[in-house]
C-alpha cells in the first residue's frame, strides 16, 4: 500500500501514470534499470516520445534517473514502489495481458543480449585476464587492502562471486576451510580450474552460476567476495542481496570495485555496465539486503579509484576484523 499523499502529490502521480505507455515504462523500470535506447526497443516507440514520457515520470517523483557516463539509467527502485501509487498499480497489472506479456518478453531479450555481450568479452579475454586486470588496477595494493579488511586467522567457508580466473580464491583459500568460485563464463572457469589445480588448492572449486541466482543454499558461507564484478551486474542491488542470502548470520561480504569515474572507454572496450559506484548507493543496497557496512577503504589513483568495502550480515560477527 502506498503512503498517504497530499492532493497535489496524488494528482501529480495519477496524471503521470494515466497513460498506457508510461504505465508500461513504469512496469519495466520496476524490474530493471534501463537506458532510453533499451526502453525504445522494448516499447516500440521513438526516442523523443520515450524521453518525454520519462521526463514526466521523473518529474512526478516516480522514476529516478542516474547519469552513467554518456548514458542515463532510469529505475523505479523498491523504496519508490512502496511509497507511490505506481507500486499499487503495477502490482495489479495482469502479467498475461498481451501488451504487458510482450513487454516482459522483450525485456528478457534485452537482458539476454546485454549478458551475451559481457559473455562474449570474457570468452575472448579469459586466456589473458590475469594480464588485463593489471592494466587498470594495482592489484598488489588492492589485495593488501582486502587482506587488511578481513579478520586475521581462519576464514571458514568462502564464496567468490564472479571468480574469473580464480585469483581471489587462490589468495584466500589458504585460510579457508572450503572455497567456491562462481562465474557465468565457462572459459573463465576453465582457466580458474587450471590455476587452482596448478597451485594445489584442493579445498577450492569453481562452478557455473549467475551472481543474481547463485546455485548455493542460503546461510551457508562465512565470507562472500565480489571483486571487480559488480560493475558488470544488470542489477547490482540484486547481486548484493543474493550474496547476503548465502551468508550465515555474522558472515561478511567484501565488495571491491571502482568509485564513480568517467572512463567511458571501459564500457566500449571492457563491457563494463556501471562506471563505478558511489559509496552511499552501495551502503543503501547493503542495508536493503540486511547487511551493515562495517569498514571501507579508498585506494585513490588516477583515473580509477578502487573502494574496498566490508559489510556484515545481521548477527554476531564471527571474529574481530584485524
Ligand atoms: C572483471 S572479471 C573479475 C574476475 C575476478 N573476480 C578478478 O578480480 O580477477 C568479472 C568476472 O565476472 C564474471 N561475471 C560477469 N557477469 C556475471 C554474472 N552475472 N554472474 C557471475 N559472474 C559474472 C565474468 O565472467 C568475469 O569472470
Amino acid at each position: 500500500m502506498s503512503e498517504h499523499l497530499t492532493l497535489d502529490g496524488m494528482m501529480r502521480e495519477t496524471r503521470a501514470l494515466a497513460d498506457p505507455t508510461r504505465l508500461r515504462i513504469a512496469n519495466l523500470l520496476a524490474r530493471a534499470q534501463l537506458n532510453v535506447t533499451e526502453l525504445c526497443s522494448i516499447v516500440g516507440q521513438s526516442q523523443p516520445g520515450v524521453s518525454r514520457h520519462l521526463k514526466i515520470l521523473v518529474e512526478a517523483g516516480l522514476v529516478s534517473r542516474q547519469r552513467e557516463g554518456n548514458w542515463a539509467l532510469y529505475h523505479l527502485p523498491p523504496q519508490q514502489l512502496r511509497r507511490t501509487l505506481a507500486g499499487d498499480l503495477i502490482a495489479r497489472l495482469d502479467p498475461a495481458d498481451t501488451q504487458i506479456a510482450l513487454d516482459l518478453s522483450r525485456l528478457s531479450a534485452v537482458q539476454r543480449e546485454r549478458a551475451a555481450q559481457a559473455q562474449a568479452y570474457f570468452r575472448r579475454a579469459a586466456g589473458e585476464w590475469d594480464s588485463i586486470r593489471k592494466l587498470y588496477i594495482d592489484e598488489t595494493k588492492v589485495e593488501a587492502a582486502l587482506q587488511r579488511q578481513l579478520p586475521a586467522g581462519p576464514l571458514g567457508e568462502i564464496v567468490d562471486i564472479g571468480t574469473g580466473t580464480g585469483r581471489i580464491l587462490a589468495l584466500l583459500s589458504g585460510r579457508a576451510e572450503r572455497g567456491i568460485g562462481i562465474d557465468t563464463s565457462r572459459e573463465m572457469l576453465a582457466v580458474a580450474r587450471a590455476n587452482l589445480e596448478r597451485q594445489g588448492f584442493r579445498n577450492a572449486e569453481v562452478r557455473h552460476g549467475d551472481m543474481t541466482q547463485l546455485p548455493l543454499p542460503s546461510g551457508s558461507f562465512d565470507l562472500a567476495t565480489l571483486h571487480m564484478v559488480l560493475h558488470y551486474a544488470a542489477d547490482p542491488a540484486k547481486a548484493i542481496a543474493e550474496a547476503a542470502r548465502v551468508l550465515r548470520p555474522g558472515g561478511r561480504l567484501v565488495i571491491v570495485d571502482f568509485a564513480p569515474h568517467k572512463e567511458e572507454r571501459l564500457r566500449a572496450e571492457h563491457a563494463h555496465r556501471w562506471l563505478g559506484f558511489a559509496e552511499d548507493a552501495v551502503a543503501e543496497w547493503l542495508g536493503e539486503a540486511g547487511l551493515e557496512k562495517t569498514t571501507s577503504e579508498r585506494l585513490p589513483a588516477d583515473p580509477l579509484t578502487v573502494i574496498v568495502c566490508l559489510a556484515t550480515k545481521d548477527g554476531v560477527a564471527l571474529a574481530q576484523a584485524s
